[in-house]
């Protein structure tokens, strides 16, 4: 039996449900149930009624988001190595000595993060509802992590303050990015347009004509009038880009832009997950708790 016809009968064997971020390989993409960006992800997580096990085809903070918000579901990750480097940068000490540096700020936290540190913030957000998130404080100073380049793109159009906890929090893959390589680009393309995602630098954003999450970059190549659209973001995203615009062209600003965790998944790993029923995602009850309220807080904004 080919892999996935093993995948298919295992899942209605346990009543499973694969959900997969968009820079999943292809073949992963192609046998999910659900494939999104990470808020609609944790949102498909909340609202999934039937399935006994979520299996989360991502890294470990969009995995642990769904845990949190489906406790009484299994929720797997594949592999144990899946980890998003950008939420391992944030610890609770940090966002503790920040706190005292700063009393009374608002604490927003990019959903890649890990659960100990949501139970440390006020409100969770995503690339596609930071700006949201932030306007909705008073305050005009915010504590954000951990993204510095996230919170540098939402301070330039909300005009408010973001203190970055860490003051270097950064994507190892979006920071690749650099803008000469999309001027060499537009000189061969000179009708092409530009998406990046925010976790680019703020040189790419400004050679780009959009700048979003990975769900809003997909919307934008589908409403641009352009045929041919650059891309700056993981690899992954060109799948689903392809797929639903075959007849556009789409070229990755950077070649290379590889999410090394997020692809660490493979359709025998997501086999083995089911058949093994591994690796569970635990979390402690009392930070679960916590980080629940600062996502439910995120979509009681954000819906
Ligand atoms: P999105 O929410 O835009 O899918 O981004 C998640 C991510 O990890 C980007 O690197
Ligand atoms: Fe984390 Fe960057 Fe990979 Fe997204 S692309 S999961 S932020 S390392």
């Amino acid at each position: 039996m080919k892999i996935i016809d093993k995948i298919e009968k295992i899942k209605k064997e346990k009543k499973a449900v694969i959900l997969a971020h968009n820079y999943q390989r292809p073949e992963i993409q192609d046998i999910a149930d659900y494939i999104g960006d990470s808020i609609e992800l944790s949102r498909k997580a909340k609202e999934e009624k039937k399935a006994e096990i979520i299996v989360f085809a991502a890294v470990d903070f969009m995995a642990e988001s769904a845990a949190i918000l489906n406790p009484k579901k299994r929720v797997l990750l594949p592999s144990l190595g899946a980890r998003c480097p950008m939420a391992q940068m944030l610890t609770t000490d940090e966002i503790k000595r920040y706190k005292a540096k700063y009393p009374g700020a608002p604490v927003v936290l990019y959903v890649n993060t890990l659960a100990s540190s949501k139970a440390q913030c006020d409100i969770c957000c995503t690339s596609a509802n930071a700006v949201e998130v932030v306007n909705s404080f008073d305050s005009n100073t915010i504590l954000f992590g951990p993204d510095r380049n996230l919170a540098d793109y939402v301070s330039e159009i909300t005009g408010k303050k973001l203190i970055t906890i860490p003051e270097w929090g950064f994507c190892p893959t979006h920071v690749l990015f650099q803008p000469e390589d999309v001027l060499v680009l537009k000189m061969k393309y000179p009708d092409a347009v530009v998406m990046v995602h925010p976790e680019c630098s703020s040189e790419m954003r400004k050679v780009a004509d959009f700048v979003g999450s990975t769900s809003k970059m997909c919307k934008y190549a589908k409403n641009t009038d352009s045929k041919t659209i650059i891309v700056g973001t993981e690899r992954g995203l060109l799948h689903r880009l392809k797929k639903e615009n075959p007849e556009k062209v789409f070229l990755m600003a950077y070649d290379d832009a590889i999410c090394p965790n997020m692809k660490l998944l493979t359709l025998e790993k997501i086999y083995s997950s089911l058949k093994n029923e591994h690796y569970e995602i635990k979390i402690p009850k009392r930070v679960a708790k916590k980080a629940r309220k600062a996502l439910e807080r995120m979509f009681k904004l954000n819906n």
